[in-house]
Order: C-alpha cells, then structure tokens, then sequence
C-alpha cells in the first residue's frame, strides 16, 4: 500500500532536514507519495499567504503531513504558519515523548516522559491589543471544552501505552479561574480513569522538579504556553532540541513535525541534526500502522548513534546531514539483509 502524505520541506534547515528522513524513510521500503507544498516566507514571497489554501486542503485530503521548521519573523510579519496550522485543522493536542537514545549524554539518563499540551487556546489565541498608547492587553483563552478534550486525550494516551499517571501542570493559585478550570476539567476527567494515578503540580515547582528528578515524570498534560517552555525545558533534560519528535493531533489529521525551529545560524551547510524529525516520522510510521517499519528506524538509529562513530556536530560529531542520513539508510538495509539470509 501507498501512503500519500503532504510534505511541507520548510525553511532554513527544514529541507535539508526533510530531504534525509525521505531518504531513510524510503530505505524501509514503506511506500510513500509525498505530496509537496510550501509555507512561510517562500509561500508568502510568491503568493501573499503564508499558509495556503491549498496545503490546508491537501491535509483534509490525506489527513497527515510531515513538517520541516518554518520561520516565524518576531514582532511584526505574517502570523505564526504553526499556530495557523494548528487551529485551521484544530490539532488540538501536541505530543512530545521525552527519553534517552542510546549513546546520547543528556543530562540524566532514565528520561521517560511525555508532554501532551493543549494547542488551540491559552495566550496562544492570539488576542492581544492595545488598550491606551503604553498599555497592551494579551487574553488568555482557557475553555471547558478543549480543556476536558486534553485532558481525556492525556488519560487516553496513558491508557493505550500502559503509562501509569497523569500530572496536571498549572498556575491556579495566582490564575484560579483559568487554570482553576484547566485543573477542574483534568480532575473531573480523571474520575473516569481509575487504572491512572493523577496528581497536580504548579509549573513552576514542576520546573525544578523536571531538572531535579525527571524520572519521577510520567505523563505531564497542561495548557499551551507552559506546554511550549516546559516541553523544550524536557528536550534540554535527554540531549536538546535536536534529539526529540513531536505530533500535532486533532480528530481528522495530524501533522508530524520537529521540535526545534529553522536554526538559520547553520541552514544551508548541511550540518543539521535530522534525528528529531525523523523521531517525529517514526510516531508517524505507527500512526500508519507501520509498526515494523518504525521498529527499524528506531533500531538503526539506537546502533548508529550507539556506536558514536557518525554523528552530527551538534551531538559532538563531525559528521554532515547526509552522512548522518546514508549512514542509517545502510544499517535499515544491512538489517533488512540480515533478515532476509
Ligand atoms: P531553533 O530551534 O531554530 O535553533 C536554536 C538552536 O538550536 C540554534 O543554535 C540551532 O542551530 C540549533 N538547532 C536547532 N535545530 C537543530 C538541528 N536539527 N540540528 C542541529 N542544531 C539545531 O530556534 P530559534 O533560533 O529560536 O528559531 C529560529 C526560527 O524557527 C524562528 O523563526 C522560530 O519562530 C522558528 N521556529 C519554528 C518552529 C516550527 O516550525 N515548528 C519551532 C520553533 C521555532
């Protein structure tokens, strides 16, 4: 079977970082028909919109994208095309599964958590006007509905991948009627789930805790702005940015992407890291129902950065993208070879 998929290469490192996962992807012999459209600044440069209407109809058509980075210019310019992405499909839960791959020196060893945050709303709904010249007003958005969805999306998920708790991440001692209702839809939700242990922990608590002792972690749900600071907070903690996947889940489509942004400082020298997209094409691959293939990759990846002979520079390395990429493509197939004699 062919699966076809929208491919959105990105900017900055994003196509050199989707051109490897393609190439180890197609080493699995998964079939895949890549159906390519641009975003951000190139898409806007040549037709005004920064996320076209066309890529949002290519995803409703095949339900799941792949995504390299995509600048979002600070300040001023088009809207965020991930926040635009999201609430246009209403991907309303961001998935990141934090652990240790093997040979990768984080900080701690043991990592093996998972951060589900809300994606919709929060002072990510974009609200923010001035009120007097000098005085700007940004509304954080929290609602029952998308905070109940989260919430049972976060109890759901620990179910299915026999985790055994959920911790709810707030501020409602100081924000008591919106995080106070994140809290209360969690807890409610919770009632329904008596397999899972729950408990709440203030974010910023949860900060010190996470650097502290992160492997008493398990599943962490919470709304949107702490969900992007604590996630990437979490990346820090096995390795960085460059080490951990991510999805963009909503009822009808998902789009798998990096955690990490279009890291202008090294685009175009072939010196990125592709391994947190191709960890976000992994979640894809069992998304699809591709489990042996995802079993694959992950292995070639745990014996390639294992053996710490070709690694990228950001790993400690000297190896490029594509050496990075030709050396998993050879260990998938030397595997595969192996199977087959
Ligand atoms: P960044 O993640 O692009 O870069 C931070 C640092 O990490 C840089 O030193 C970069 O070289 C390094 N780095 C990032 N990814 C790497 C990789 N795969 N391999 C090796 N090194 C890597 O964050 P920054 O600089 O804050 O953002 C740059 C742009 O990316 C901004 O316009 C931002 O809005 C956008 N961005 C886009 C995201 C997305 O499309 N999902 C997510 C985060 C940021």
């Amino acid at each position: 079977m062919t699966h076809t998929i929208t491919l959105i290469p990105g900017d900055g490192i994003g196509p050199e970082v989707t051109g490897a996962v393609l190439r180890i992807l197609a080493a699995t012999g998964v079939s895949f028909e890549w159906d390519r459209h641009e975003a951000g600044l190139p898409a806007f440069e040549r037709t005004g919109k920064a996320l076209p209407a066309e890529l949002i109809a290519s995803i409703r058509r095949t339900r799941i994208a792949l995504k390299g980075p995509v600048t979002t210019p600070i300040g001023e310019g088009f809207t965020s095309v991930n926040v635009g992405l999201r609430k246009a499909l209403d991907l309303y839960a961001n998935l990141r599964p934090v652990w240790n791959l093997p040979g990768i020196a984080g900080r701690f060893q043991g990592v093996d958590l998972v951060i589900v945050r809300e994606n919709t709303e929060d002072l990510y709904a974009g609200l923010e006007h001035e009120v007097i010249p000098g005085v700007v007003e940004s509304l954080k958005i929290i609602t029952e509905r998308a905070s109940t969805r989260i919430a049972r999306f976060a109890f759901d998920y620990a179910v299915r991948h026999g985790r055994k708790k959920v911790t709810a991440i707030h501020k409602a001692n100081i924000m008591k009627l919106s995080d106070g209702l994140f809290l209360e839809c969690a807890r409610t939700s919770a009632r329904d789930y008596p397999t899972i242990a729950y408990d709440e922990t203030i974010v910023d608590a949860a900060c010190m805790h996470l650097v502290m002792t992160p492997e008493k972690f398990d599943v962490l749900v919470m709304p949107n702005l702490y969900g992007d600071i604590v996630s990437d907070l979490c990346a820090g903690l096995v390795g960085g940015l460059g080490v951990v996947g991510a999805a963009n889940l909503g009822a009808d489509s998902a789009v798998f992407e990096a955690v990490h942004g279009s890291a202008p400082d090294i685009a175009g020298k072939n010196l990125a890291n592709p391994t947190a997209l191709l960890l976000s094409a992994v979640m894809m691959l069992r998304h699809l129902d591709e489990p042996a293939a995802a079993d694959r990759v992950m292995s070639a990846l745990g014996r390639v950065l294992g053996a710490g002979q070709v690694r990228t520079r950001d790993l400690g390395g000297s190896a490029s993208t594509s050496e990075f990429a030709d050396a998993l493509c050879t260990a998938i197939e030397q595997a595969g070879t192996a199977e087959r004699t």
